[in-house]
């Protein structure tokens, strides 16, 4: 009983929120390096300039319902007071790679996760040539990994699109934007053979219809431009996946899906429903990328609101015959669902459809709305094995916190609480249900900018990092108590809860 001797301890990371060194080592712009900084309260923007020399700021981002920017408006950085970008420094992992990974290896883990800014080895992401110093950096990471036997997870793309393919191709609405993807994929197959061995393609693919600017760089994002950029995020995954099996077969390429069980308030068939609809926006993604189909109920969808996939010939073929390997997922907690109240904004999160959301009765939430469930990995990880039968790999979990440091540490018990709960879920899934589980992989194990508020205050960390909102502090790092609590879980294999 009990998790394999094989199973992935560790934690995740993204480039966007924890890399920093954007103007270092010759690397391009991202979407995510344009965007603003914010708070529960105050939106993310995005900056732009017109050709009349116009600028202002658009909040193209998560929790903003707004999908373009203003006409002839392209996206950029603006030397203005009034604008920080969290992006640029973030935790400054640039330059402190060797203390962080060290201090992971002491910590147990046997695996991190990364992202690779694809800007940093692609500057415009479609260049004829590559950015050496970029590939000189990723191996110098790959590398002090290997050195304390911890397995590098890479997202390939984690929010964040070469910002001139979103300026000038929208995003991932274009195949040139896939076809580069791909040619950007080879690159790091190629530059880390022998270092990396787990690729994910996109990450949280299914968030594209909450934050498509996000997701796959579109700075305009009606239906139809989203419904593009899934279909060309699905292509390039698919070319992905077919090129590692064909050149690379040691390597396995997995897909990422945000998912939360998704709960009916009430037994009301209404609100039955409802939740299954809820779940079915999410697990469209999956189906596609597990299954190799588009799913009828989503044709349908389509087919109602006039939406036409820009598939070419050949296409949903190599869609069909190159699924994905494994499916991770991030987890953070559940979502209510109800036609029975009109408050939609009280309940958050990432992950569920906000329309018809509620907060739960049962369950506590952090100061930013997103509730601990205790059941929350054991339904996840029944509800995507009965329906994909496949190895699953749990790639973000945690919890945010406004922190007090004192003392040179964090007494976080809460968020010892939080894993304790979540770890418990996930081993009863494995040892009563039989699930075939790769790994657990902490979100955010080292405190970095926030994705949805970009904000240093909402800290996951196992590893306090002594900077502020707007990068302000010595960036020294520090081990909290649940670095403790989670060293004994895993020098346990997880029995020590
Ligand atoms: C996931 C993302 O949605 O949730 C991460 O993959 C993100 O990038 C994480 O950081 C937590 O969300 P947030 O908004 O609290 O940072």
């Amino acid at each position: 009983m009990g998790f394999s001797r094989e199973f992935l301890w560790g934690g995740a990371t993204a480039a966007n929120q924890y890399e920093g060194g954007v103007f270092e080592g010759n690397a391009g712009l991202s979407t995510a390096d344009v965007m603003t900084n914010g708070s529960h309260t105050v939106r993310r923007q995005v900056t732009w300039k017109k050709e009349t020399g116009e600028t202002g700021s658009t909040p193209l981002c998560f929790g903003s319902e707004e999908r373009h920017l203003p006409e002839g408006a392209v996206p950029c950085l603006l030397e203005d007071d009034r604008y920080y970008y969290p992006s640029h420094r973030a935790s400054d992992f640039y330059h402190h790679y060797k203390e962080d990974i060290r201090l992971c290896a002491e910590e147990g883990f046997n695996c991190l996760r990364f992202s690779i800014k694809w800007s940093r080895l692609f500057p415009n992401g479609d260049d004829e040539a590559v950015n050496e110093e970029g590939i000189r950096f990723y191996r110098s990471v790959f590398e002090e990994c290997r050195k304390y036997g911890i397995e590098p997870v890479v997202t390939l793309l984690h929010y964040e699109t070469p910002l001139a393919l979103a300026a000038k191709y929208n995003g991932f609405d274009s195949r040139h934007t896939a076809q580069a993807f791909v040619r950007y994929a080879r690159t790091c197959f190629e530059a880390f053979q022998g270092l990396v061995k787990i690729y994910l393609t996109f990450n949280e693919i299914n968030c594209i219809d909450a934050a498509p600017y996000v997701t796959a760089g579109l700075i305009h994002a009606d239906p139809q431009n989203i419904a593009n950029a899934a279909f060309h995020q699905f292509l390039a995954s698919s070319w992905t996946v077919k090129m590692a099996h064909e050149e690379f077969p040691e390597l396995k390429i997995g897909m990422m899906l945000a998912y939360g069980p998704v709960y009916a308030l009430t037994p009301d068939p209404q609100d039955q429903l409802l939740a299954q609809q809820s779940l079915n926006r999410t697990l469209f993604y999956s189906d596609v990328q597990m299954r190799g189909i588009y799913p009828d109920y989503k044709l349908k969808e389509y087919e109602r609101e006039g939406i036409v996939l820009p598939a070419q010939d050949g296409d949903l073929d190599v869609i069909r015959r190159y699924p994905c390997d494994f499916l991770s997922f991030s987890c953070y907690g559940s979502h209510v669902v109800t036609v029975h109240d009109e408050n939609s904004e009280a309940g958050e999160g990432n992950g569920g459809a906000k329309a018809h959301m509620v907060r739960n009765p049962y369950l506590s939430t952090n100061a930013w709305g997103w509730a601990t469930d205790p059941q929350c990995l054991r339904i996840t990880l029944n509800t995507l094995y009965d329906r994909y039968h496949c190895d699953l790999f749990c790639v973000e979990n945690g919890i945010g916190w406004n922190d007090v440091f004192e003392d040179g540490t964090v007494h976080d018990s809460y968020r010892i609480d939080y894993m304790r709960a979540n770890i418990r879920s996930m081993r009863d899934a494995v040892d009563y249900d039989g699930i075939p589980l790769m790994g657990y992989l902490y979100w955010g194990c080292v405190d970095m900018v926030s994705n949805g508020e970009g904000e240093m205050a909402k800290r996951y960390g196992q590893i306090y990092v002594d900077a502020d909102n707007y990068g302000k502090g010595s960036f020294a790092r520090f081990r909290k108590d649940s670095w403790s609590w989670y060293r004994d879980c895993i020098a346990s294999n997880g029995e020590n809860l």
